[in-house]
């Protein structure tokens, strides 16, 4: 489609009271600002973002993820404001689609039903109860005549529930004409984007005011803002999900990533957190788990069972407070309160409860490997480097410092003592 898109990024978001520049400030695992790119680059090849405040660590952050965005450096020491944002900027059709870059919820929808028509601007409207923090969209007859900033309000203005919600499509040589034109005569001393209504309503063009839902054009300005937005996000990823065929048992209590991904029939019960680039296939989380950057295939979580990046489950069953961190188990059961890590285990092997892969001196990381079938007792330590061949049984208790050979049992335990009578003495109690 051949409208070009520019998302203004350049602001301070002093608002959000951090060193973390606002547009990169996460919803569900991803940065506000890319999910505003995401939604843009399903309509546009032409996509600019405008930055200042910290230009060097959002570009940073840009490149890593897209390599096809345009950036405008604002010169907002002399142009502060959106309207100095949109100096200088060149885009490539004849239409431009300009976004403020604290718009995480925007969709891909949304901004195509802005696109439509031959307004010569398209504006996106929300009537708020609490309009407070927007500007105000004054509409006389029908027809929009102004956004006026709510610190610029007079008191009768400040009462319109019509709000811009800081999407505009406009004719691009419009634009080109009148952004040099702005000024900053008003209570910030800022340039206005939004002063290019009424120069529009001046010069009789077109102004359509097009009303949109609020759950799709929240702006984030604040903590606050950002829990409400995430709330928003959560919502719409797990109805999805839903459709999709997961099965949720009490959704809002559940968390989902934006990158997460499920595929053929899952169960997540309650209070399961399912973070990052994670992908579930046919498997059953169950109550307060916490899955992290894996993939699990043909399993079972949990209740409270951890598995954190770069695990890979197949066909296994990982009980209760169970700690699984980039291990490989195939075919495995870890039923109860055991670390693995940096683990290879295969098919039919069993892991007891206390079990802990001593993948850690102090210096480096090790790796164990074990086979198929064995069968680690309870309370075992495994100090890694160690490899167990298939076959092999695993006496509880026993610290494994050597590699154990296929068929072999390894133990390693103090006899025990029995002292007749001894209760009695240490107690001084008749027997
Ligand atoms: C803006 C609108 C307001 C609208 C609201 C919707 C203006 C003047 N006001 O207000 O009418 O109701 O959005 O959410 O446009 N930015 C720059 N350079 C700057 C200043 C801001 O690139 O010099 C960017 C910010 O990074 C942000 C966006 O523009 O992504 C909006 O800036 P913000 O300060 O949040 O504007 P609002 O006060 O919310
Ligand atoms: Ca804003």
């Amino acid at each position: 489609m051949s409208i070009s898109i520019v998302i203004l990024a350049a602001g301070k978001g002093s608002r959000m009271k951090s060193t973390t520049p606002k547009v990169l400030h996460e919803i569900s695992g991803k940065a506000m600002l890319f999910h505003a790119i995401d939604a843009a680059q399903k309509i546009s090849d032409d996509i600019t973002v405008v930055l200042y405040h910290q230009a060097q660590r959002v570009q940073e952050a840009i490149e890593s993820h897209y390599d096809n965005v345009n950036f405008h450096m604002q010169d907002a020491e002399q142009f502060p404001g959106t309207g100095g944002a949109m100096k200088g900027v060149r885009t490539k059709y004849g239409k431009t689609l300009i976004l403020n870059g604290d718009m995480p919820l925007i969709t891909q929808n949304s901004l195509l039903a802005l696109t439509n028509g031959d307004a010569d601007i398209n504006m996106s409207v929300i009537t708020l109860d609490n309009p407070s923090g927007y500007g105000r969209v004054i509409i006389e007859s029908e027809k929009v005549q102004e956004i006026v900033e709510e610190k610029d309000c007079l008191p009768l203005q400040k009462s319109t529930k019509t709000v811009n919600a800081g999407i505009y499509c406009v004719n691009s040589e419009l634009l080109n004409r009148y952004i040099p034109k702005l000024n900053n005569n008003n209570a910030q001393k800022e340039y206005y984007l939004t002063d290019i209504v009424k120069m529009a309503v001046y010069e009789n063009k077109t102004v359509s005011p097009i009303y949109v839902e609020e759950g799709e054009f929240k702006g984030v300005n604040s903590k606050y803002d950002l829990a409400k937005a995430e709330e928003i996000m959560q919502r719409r990823i797990k109805i999805a999900l839903m459709d999709a065929g997961v099965t949720m048992r009490l959704p809002d209590t559940i968390y989902i990533d934006s990158r997460a991904t499920f595929e053929g029939e899952c169960i997540l019960e309650n209070g399961v957190s399912i973070q990052g680039t994670t992908h579930i296939n046919a498997s059953h989380i169950k109550t307060n788990s916490v899955i992290e950057d894996a993939i699990i295939e043909n399993s079972d979580v949990g209740p409270m069972g951890r598995v954190r990046p770069q695990t890979h489950l197949k066909n296994s069953h990982i009980g209760n407070f169970v700690e699984v961190k980039k291990s490989t188990l195939t075919g495995v059961k870890a039923g109860h309160l055991a670390y693995i890590g940096d683990a290879t285990i295969d098919e039919g092997s069993n892991i007891g409860a206390g079990v802990i892969t001593c993948n850690y001196d102090g210096k480096n990381k090790y790796k164990t490997t074990i086979g198929k079938n064995v069968f680690v007792g309870s309370d075992v330590q495994l100090v890694a480097p160690v490899t167990i061949e298939n076959d092999v049984l695993i006496a509880a208790g026993t610290t494994v410092t050597k590699d154990v050979k296929q068929g072999e049992l390894a133990i390693s335990r103090i006899q025990t003592k029995n002292i007749a009578d001894f209760f009695y003495k240490f107690f001084n109690k008749e027997k």
